[in-house]
């Protein structure tokens, strides 16, 4: 059996053995979560994460983001020139818990955490909401180790769904009321910050952890 089996054949091409340490972040990255989740069930009794994705970009996404931005399309760029070849997506029901998870991740040793970006506290203009972390870990893996870049996005699930429906809509080439589309998904993103606060308000408040 080769060691690229099992992945599809455009992403074995493009990135070559670069592949076995990507697949190492990613699943070093998951494995990190994973322990952390599982130190809050025991600390709090419950589950601050409500599920976690994870993806090695598409070969395909990776070269059209390489030549946009002005560098070779090679494994190697996406390794170095570039921070999301792996990307693990952490969505949370609640605003606090996306706080807490971010708060542990950035805490961990053994990786270093080489950007904060709060979109919660300071959203996009389109209205995205989400919290980024690129993180460089040491990945061993079967071929030897190398140090590696990931981005991680940490969410409520509202912010999750609004992200999925704002990304369909860029792909949609010749969209008739695009102007008022892009309107009503801002407003959307708005009324969903004003519902994550109040849901974590009254969970609060149902906690006993809020006075009056
Ligand atoms: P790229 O956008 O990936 O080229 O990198 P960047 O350096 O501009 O980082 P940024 O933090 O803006 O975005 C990183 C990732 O966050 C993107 O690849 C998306 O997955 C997600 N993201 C950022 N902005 C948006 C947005 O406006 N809408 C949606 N749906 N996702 C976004
Ligand atoms: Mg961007």
């Amino acid at each position: 059996m080769n060691a690229m089996s099992g992945w599809p054949a455009q992403e074995a091409e493009f990135y070559g053995e670069t592949l076995q340490l990507l697949a190492a972040a990613e699943a070093a990255i998951i494995e990190r979560v994973d322990r952390i989740r599982q130190a809050e069930v025991e600390r709090m009794g419950r589950d601050p994460v409500e599920h976690v994705k994870a993806r090695i970009k598409k070969a395909k996404s990776m070269r059209e983001k390489l030549v946009r931005r002005g560098f070779a399309p090679t494994a190697e760029a996406a390794l170095n020139c570039v921070h999301d070849a792996v990307g693990v997506r952490i969505v949370c029901s609640f605003l606090e818990d996306v706080y807490r998870m971010a708060n542990r991740m950035q805490a961990q040793e053994n990786w270093s955490v080489v950007c904060v970006k709060d979109y919660i506290r300071k959203p996009k203009r389109n209205g995205y909401r989400s919290y980024h972390l690129i993180i460089q870990l040491d990945a061993p893996y079967d071929g030897g180790r190398g140090l590696v870049y990931g981005e991680v996005q940490l969410r409520t699930l509202a912010m999750d769904t609004w992200a999925s429906l704002e990304h369909e809509m860029k792909y949609k080439r010749t969209l008739p009321n695009q102007a008022m589309i892009v309107d009503e998904l801002r407003r959307c993103a708005d009324e969903i910050a004003s519902t994550d606060l109040s849901l974590q308000t009254l969970r609060d408040l149902m906690n006993g952890s809020l006075e009056r």
